[in-house]
């Protein structure tokens, strides 16, 4: 399956087969880890740690990310590790986003964490399966890149962005919904940095370049653009 497939078939997984994935699997997720690119100037950092690093741990493996505090490094982190989703979705695995549950040990710059390992549950079978909202409520454009967008995972499902089309470019606004939304400052930044890298995997299979990816502003004007041909 292509990262474009399973943007179209993931699921945040939450039960496991607890049995560590064999050492080669294992091997195959870091290495694609660490070739995976990081937006203009930003840096997250990466461990992979088995359950025991883990209070109340729910899968057999987690990916750590570290950054630091900037709306443009949360988004980073998203734009990051949401392809570390997509491609262990891709292989038939399971992985799951997870704001909750924190590393036993106190870890300075310690960001968020990604579980993942052999799922005890199947996929979705297709876009129908998703609980989200209409693509009228985030953009008035309604095409391949704002259906993929539209299935991004967020925090607690707040789908925080409005998409902006201008020839050659799509702007993804953060936008805050919900009583949820000064909680989840940080998360929904994570989130922004998730969806945009769905507008880039929508945009690379319809053969279009990416030219740039910029974060601009702060807060709640944040704001990634993407400039392609
Ligand atoms: C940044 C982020 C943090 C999340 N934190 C949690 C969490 O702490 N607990 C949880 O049950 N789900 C968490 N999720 C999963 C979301 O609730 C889930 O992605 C959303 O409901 C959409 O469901 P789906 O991923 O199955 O499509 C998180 C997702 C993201 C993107």
């Amino acid at each position: 399956m292509t990262l474009y497939e399973a943007i179209f078939m993931r699921r945040s997984v939450k039960k496991y087969d607890m049995t560590p994935l064999g050492n080669e699997v294992l091997e195959g997720i870091k290495k694609f880890l660490a070739s995976i690119n990081q937006l203009d100037g930003q840096k997250v950092q990466f461990e992979v740690v088995s359950a025991d690093a883990v209070k109340n741990a729910y899968a057999p493996h987690y990916i750590f990310s570290y950054c630091e505090e900037s709306d443009a490094a949360f988004a980073n982190v998203g734009y990051v590790l949401q392809k570390a989703d997509l491609y262990i979705q891709s292989i038939g695995l399971g992985s799951w986003w997870i704001g909750m549950p924190k590393p036993k040990e106190k870890k300075q710059n310690f960001c968020i964490m990604l579980g993942f390992g052999k799922t005890a549950v199947p996929q979705r079978k297709g876009e129908q399966d998703f609980n989200r909202l209409p693509i009228n409520e985030i953009t008035d454009v309604d095409n391949q890149i704002a259906k993929a967008v539209r299935l991004a995972p967020s925090a607690v499902n707040s789908q925080p962005w409005k998409l902006h089309f201008e020839n050659g470019k799509v702007i993804i606004n953060y936008f805050g919904r919900g009583i949820m939304k000064t909680l989840l400052k940080k998360l929904n930044k994570l989130d922004v940095g998730i969806a945009t890298r769905h507008i880039e995997v929508a945009l690379l299979n319809e053969g279009k370049e990416i030219k740039s990816i910029t974060p601009m502003g702060k807060g709640n004007d944040f704001k990634i653009e993407i400039v392609y041909s």
